[in-house]
């Protein structure tokens, strides 16, 4: 066995070992065969459909609901918003017989309803998702999973104590990209990894939170006073509700929106529990419209050496106003390599060292002639990978749906629960510390607590 091939095997059994330990399913795919966890351990309503409810059916609860019912074996049964434009689609969507609902609390309480999908703005998501694995549902809770660092430790507790099923929805966890680069990372594809970096650019008003306000936003389609029932109060602003993200009382700045995703990512490939340092510094440099928070955002962090990999440095930032627009992807790098990871992509980037004194014909030459002389062209291994979903991939977000379903029907853990949440929300949330309060911010990845 080579060197390099024993240290690969050796990652892969440490790597793998590690990646057990922390109860990482892998989801087996083959598109176009019916699923295995199709065939049903326990059976769930009357028709043995898993039957849903949408809590929070906006931009994202559509796309979440639309995803969930593309996999056979799921229904909707239920939605509940608190503007009544969304409740009226939520039923041109899905059905009359749709129930609909301002309060959240009359979802919970309908038996029927196995599962609950929390997609309201971030502020909200705590209360609901404890109030909800309380009352027995199995939870898919967008990201960021909480609002404020503070707020992790009761939906751990929730979700262990009800024993229901909680995932966030980071979807790119359960994607194709993700898995492919974990398993090269595991391999030892990059050697060492010291450093590792991520973006998001955007360049437009809607990418910038600019959403539309419906014409008939009033307070009387909108529950306003329920939806700042949690937080303080405030007169009639439709910005503050259908632009929520802009504003820190409801939303959690760029870092709680997109850094979450790529933490999510890394967090998965490498098996990491954090960083222990946190710095963010940027600036609202165009979107000056009222928001409360930046639009530009760099973020520096410091992983700490652990079982799972070695100690290194991130570097994060999302720019709403870059020019070359459209583009995320995190990367990793290693002594030996480097790996440029989407949801549907890895590149993986080898670093081939032609170092003379390493080769035996050089040497020899030398020795025989006395002379210096070039060392002679080697064939050599492929510099750049390029690994792609096939065409016919139904996308990180279907994956993310299958595996949390399959979680239900087998009682397997899931990809991304409550703790695995937690740790990637935190270091995105004390971004916003850091930025606003102009400090460095020290995190315990392992105790989960900010330290002092
Ligand atoms: N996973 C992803 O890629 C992804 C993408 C976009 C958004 N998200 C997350 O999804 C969540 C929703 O974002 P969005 O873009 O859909 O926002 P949105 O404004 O389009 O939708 C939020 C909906 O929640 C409703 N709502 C507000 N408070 C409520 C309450 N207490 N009870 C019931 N409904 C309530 C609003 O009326 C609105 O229709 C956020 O947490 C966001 O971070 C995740």
């Amino acid at each position: 066995m080579s060197r390099s091939s024993r240290r690969s095997f050796l990652h892969k059994l440490a790597w793998g070992s590690a990646a057990m330990a922390c109860g990482v399913e892998l989801l087996g795919r083959q598109p176009d065969v019916l699923p295995e966890w199709l065939s049903r351990r326990r059976s769930f309503s009357a028709n043995d459909h898993i039957q849903i409810a949408v809590i929070g059916a906006g931009g994202m609860g559509i796309a979440d609901v639309t995803t969930a019912l593309s996999i056979p074996g799921v229904q909707i049964v239920a939605a509940c918003d608190l503007y009544d434009g969304r409740l009226a689609q939520a039923r041109q969507r899905w059905g009359k017989d749709l129930f609909v609902t301002r309060d959240y609390r009359e979802i919970l309480a309908r038996s029927e309803i196995d599962a609950v999908i929390v997609a309201t703005p971030d502020f909200w998501h705590k209360k609901i998702a404890v109030e909800a694995l309380a009352a027995g549902k199995a939870v898919y809770c967008e990201k960021p999973m909480v609002y404020a660092v503070d707020e992790g430790a009761a939906i751990i507790a929730a979700q262990q104590q009800s024993g229901k099923v909680f995932q966030v929805g980071s979807q790119g966890m359960s994607s194709l990209g993700n898995e492919k680069a974990k398993e090269l990372y595991e391999a030892g594809a990059i050697g060492q990894l010291n450093y590792a970096e991520g973006f998001w650019a955007r360049n437009s008003p809607l990418g910038a939170w600019q959403y539309p306000i419906p014409e008939d936003a009033s307070p009387e389609t909108v529950d306003w006073d329920r939806y700042l029932s949690i937080t303080m109060q405030r007169p009639w602003d439709p910005l503050r509700f259908f632009r929520w993200r802009n504003y820190r009382d409801y939303g959690t700045g760029v870092s709680g929106d997109l850094f979450v995703h790529l933490f999510s990512s890394l967090h998965y490939i490498t098996s990491s529990k954090g960083p222990r340092k946190i710095v963010a510094t940027g600036g609202l440099r165009y979107w000056k419209d009222g928001r409360e928070v930046p639009d530009v955002l760099l973020g520096i962090f410091d992983y700490p050496e652990c079982t799972t990999h070695p100690g290194f440095n991130l570097s994060l930032r999302v720019n709403f106003v870059d020019g070359t627009s459209g583009n995320t992807f995190l990367r990793l790098v290693g002594n030996e390599g480097a790996m440029d990871v989407t949801w549907n992509d890895v590149f993986l980037y080898k670093n081939i060292s032609v170092d003379p004194l390493d080769d035996a014909f050089f040497q020899q030459k030398i020795s025989e002639g006395g002379t210096p002389v070039a060392p002679r062209a080697r064939m050599l291994p492929p510099k750049k990978m390029h690994y792609q979903a096939e065409p016919h991939y139904k996308g990180a977000h279907y994956d993310h749906f299958v595996n949390f379903f399959h979680s239900m029907r087998t009682g397997n853990p899931v990809i991304e629960d409550a703790l695995f949440g937690y740790r990637a929300a935190a270091p995105a949330l004390l971004c916003n510390n850091s930025y606003f309060e102009e400090r460095i911010i020290r995190w315990d990845p392992e105790e989960l607590v900010v330290v002092h």
